[in-house]
């Protein structure tokens, strides 16, 4: 499994974001996700199976959790400020929530029968990229940017922490 880089999101956005906040904090969520499939692999690899699940069930946990505050805060609160009328990316990012949730499970209930799921952790990463990759290149941005500032900080700083309390620990 390949770890995605992020030049061309790095690049565009360049210093026009505020560093560290909304933005920033959800991408490196982004990137936390993606580190935890690359060690369930390495445990698979290892031979290490019991330490692969348990380690897909604290990934599995952190998704759910981001997941959450997007579709229960960050895309309702989008499509209600009005920002982009009739923009057609918030539903395609519920749709995609339902894909990868629909992999979780197929990659759960291949653990527990017979561990074989390489190839189904490399789909599921290839999903979460191309997912995560449009939220920040589309999603986050215009969220962040076109948001009043003052509401966009009053949320992220009301919910983050609610929604996703282990967000700043490391993994
Ligand atoms: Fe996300």
């Amino acid at each position: 499994m390949q770890l995605r880089s992020k030049p061309v999101l790095t690049a565009s956005l360049g210093g026009t974001r505020p560093e560290g906040f909304g933005h920033g904090q959800l991408c490196a969520e982004h990137d936390r996700l993606g580190l935890q499939l690359q060690r369930i692999q390495a445990e698979l690899t290892a031979g290490s199976l019991e330490t692969a699940k348990a380690k897909f069930q604290q990934f599995r946990a952190a998704l759910e959790s981001h997941q959450r505050l997007e579709e229960t805060i960050l895309f309702p609160q989008f499509r209600q400020s009005g920002i982009v009328p009739d923009c057609e990316l918030i539903g395609e990012l519920y749709e995609e929530h339902e894909m990868i949730r629909g992999q979780i499970e197929t990659v759960q209930a291949s653990l527990e029968r017979d561990g074989k799921v390489n190839e189904l952790l490399e789909q599921l990463g290839a999903l979460l990229n191309a997912h995560e990759s449009k939220e920040e290149l589309f999603f986050y941005p215009m969220l962040f940017h076109l948001a009043d500032p003052d509401f966009v900080a009053e949320l992220f700083h009301s919910v983050h922490r609610r929604l996703v309390p282990n967000a700043a620990e490391p993994i």
